[in-house]
């Protein structure tokens, strides 16, 4: 969700923003924009409602030359897309530009004021409030930009990353953030600023991630500085980037989505490497918090969208194998639910970027209340990853694709061996069944290899389906959340209605829309639920509805009901969510394809969803 990126140093900056851009693009955007510091010293902006090449388009013709400046693609939060409410805003005497990610919830307040003040404002956004507000510090207390910023984030609340030039001060930008991501990256001959580190890895792997409340002072020629609102220094903290280019890449897919979906035998072998040894897990994260782990009373997951997902299918993991109890809820939820959460409990917070706003506020609600906080990550030095007490990395590599693939099955497969690894240490497992989920654990990169040969299988069966309107989606047990989660990647990309239901909960409702133009896809590999599932396929065949039936190999009862199947390897019970998403993921992305959508981008939606 919108992208900053920004560059102080001795080359014309316009080439690199616009690549930055380009890179932030599947992060989900309406409009974009850049501000440049020319060598007159006017600021120069461009802003385009629409595609990054659009505002390239824009800007063929304009001065765009200068050393310094800031970019930006826009997710609307206040005010409609369209070139005005694009980002950069500028301070009304256009000396100073911003970019911000984020929102400013006391802006119609702040905007009242400045209005008295005599500021007259372009644009709808909470975005424009915040540059006045820095250009009235800075001129009605006679301060440096460093100053008036500091003093405006005293006076707003919300959630920001931002960076800011002033013309006056022609090689300087100040940054800074509170709830949103922004990283630094240090080269030899130049900084460089951005929302994650996608635009910056190709020019340096130092980078510095910036925390909240925090400020940096990036000058041309001088070392980075880091401050807090209240003045004090803070220490920086270089990383090392681990991201390579060509992680960032299609590597000759069509798309984001299919290469991360053909990546996952290799994801998933990542995601377990090192961790399940001689029929048994080991998690570090685990390990270095015995106690918590074993004096646990509850476990509370909290996520969004597909990380909430898995998190349904981590209750189960975590009930069947560790008897502790475990509730699931949606971060955004959770935090306003005045929740009830004990010094003995446990929040587990599931996100792949890591960024995720409800989920952030929903841990801070945890650790104020004394929750032992652990996280299941994918994006190292992320926020969330930052701020729980400890956790697990699910290691599947950058994902670009706004639809959720390997990183789903990545957060599978670690809160199995999480599941796992509290079993161990509780002994509510024994040793015969972990060897055996271990075993089973080992093998899926190569079950995995194998279900995606269904590949052309699927492409063909996706075009008797790409007409439909409705879909249903069944499943039970450890695949109900699997169907919630077919349901959603066919959704977000296809904007075929889908709805994802426990199959015995149909006859309770969802059955009145069975006919013959809503297609069901039931999940019923061999589990200790089967015999039920049959019986739900049968409700649906008897009212003349049509089902694509996901099984495993060798299935002919279902084969005989069902209008279509597909074949799955089978696998221990608690691991079928991870084999069964395969068919799922590929029927969403064809039937998404075959109806010309933008795939990886699909609209009105964002990667990482830092706003409220
Ligand atoms: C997944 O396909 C979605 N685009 C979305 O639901 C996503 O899972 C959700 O926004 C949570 O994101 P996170 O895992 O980065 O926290
Ligand atoms: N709230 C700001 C706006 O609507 C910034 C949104 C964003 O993060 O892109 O312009």
């Amino acid at each position: 969700m919108c992208g900053i990126v920004g560059y102080v140093g001795s080359n014309n900056c316009y080439p690199m923003l616009i690549k930055g851009l380009h890179r932030l693009e599947y992060r989900g955007y309406d409009s974009a924009g850049v501000a440049i510091i020319d060598k007159n010293n006017r600021i120069n902006a461009y802003k385009s409602k629409g595609k990054v090449e659009t505002l390239e388009h824009n800007c063929e013709d304009k001065n765009v030359e200068g050393t310094i400046g800031i970019a930006h693609t826009r997710w609307a939060t206040h005010g409609e897309p369209s070139d005005v409410n694009a980002h950069p805003h500028l301070s009304e005497d256009g000396t100073i530009a911003l970019v911000h990610n984020g929102t400013i919830e006391n802006y119609s307040l702040l905007k009242e004021a400045l209005i008295e003040q005599g500021c007259s404002f372009k644009s709808s956004t909470d975005t424009e409030v915040l540059v006045q507000l820095i250009q009235y510090i800075r001129d009605t207390n006679g301060c440096t930009l460093l100053a008036a910023v500091q003093e405006a984030m005293n006076q707003v609340v919300g959630a920001y990353a931002i960076a800011v030039i002033d013309n006056q001060i022609s090689d300087t930008m100040i940054v800074a953030r509170k709830s949103s991501p922004l990283v630094i990256g240090i080269a030899d001959d130049a900084t460089y600023i951005a929302s994650d580190a996608s635009p910056i890895v190709e020019y340096t792997n130092r980078v510095v991630y910036l925390n909240d409340d925090e400020i940096g002072i990036i000058t041309r020629g001088e070392p980075l500085k880091v401050i807090n609102v209240d003045n004090t220094p803070s220490p920086i903290d270089i990383q090392t980037l681990k991201l390579s280019v060509s992680q960032l890449e299609k590597g000759g897919y069509d798309h984001f989505m299919l290469k991360e979906i053909f990546e996952q035998p290799m994801t998933i072998g990542d995601s377990i490497r090192g961790r399940v040894v001689d029929g048994q897990v080991t998690l570090s994260g685990v390990q270095e918090n015995k106690e918590a782990f074993r004096k646990a009373r509850r476990i509370i997951i909290i996520g969004c969208g597909t990380s909430w997902h898995a998190g349904l299918i981590g209750r189960h993991l975590i009930q069947d194998m560790a008897r502790i109890p475990v509730q699931v809820e949606y971060a955004s939820e959770f935090r306003y639910s005045n929740p009830i959460i004990n010094s003995d409990d446990i929040v587990i917070a599931v996100s792949q970027s890591g960024e995720t706003a409800d989920t952030l506020a929903a841990i801070q609600i945890a650790r104020e209340k004394g929750a032992f906080v652990y996280g299941v990550c994918n994006v190292i030095g992320s926020s969330i990853a930052r701020e729980t007490h400890s956790g697990t990395y699910i290691h599947v590599g950058p994902e670009i694709g706004v639809a959720s693939t390997k990183a789903f099955t990545g957060q599978v497969t670690v809160l199995t061996m999480l599941a796992l690894a509290i079993g161990q240490l509780k002994q509510t497992v024994d040793n015969e069944t972990i060897g055996a989920i271990c075993e089973g654990i080992k093998q899926l990169p190569a079950f995995i290899g194998e279900t995606l040969k269904l590949n052309d299988k699927i492409e063909k069966l996706s075009r008797i389906f790409t007409y439909a309107h409705n879909f249903l989606y069944l499943g039970r047990g450890y695949n109900y959340p699997s169907a919630l989660e077919g349901a959603l990647k066919l959704k977000e990309i296809s904007y075929i209605h889908a709805e994802g239901y426990p199959a015995a909960e149909m006859k309770h409702g969802p059955i009145a829309l069975i006919d013959r133009e809503l297609p069901t896809v039931v999940i019923a590999p061999k589990d200790n639920l089967h015999e039920k599932i049959i019986s739900n396929i049968q409700q649906v065949k008897a009212r003349g509805g049509s089902v694509i039936a996901v099984v495993n190999k060798g299935d002919e009862t279902i084969a005989a009901l069902a209008d279509h199947t597909i074949e799955v390897p089978s696998v221990p019970e608690c691991l079928s969510p991870v084999i069964v998403s395969i068919p799922l993921q590929l029927l969403a992305y064809h039937i998404a394809i075959k109806k010309g959508c933008d795939v990886d981008m699909p609209r009105n939606l964002a990667k990482s969803v830092t706003v409220e």
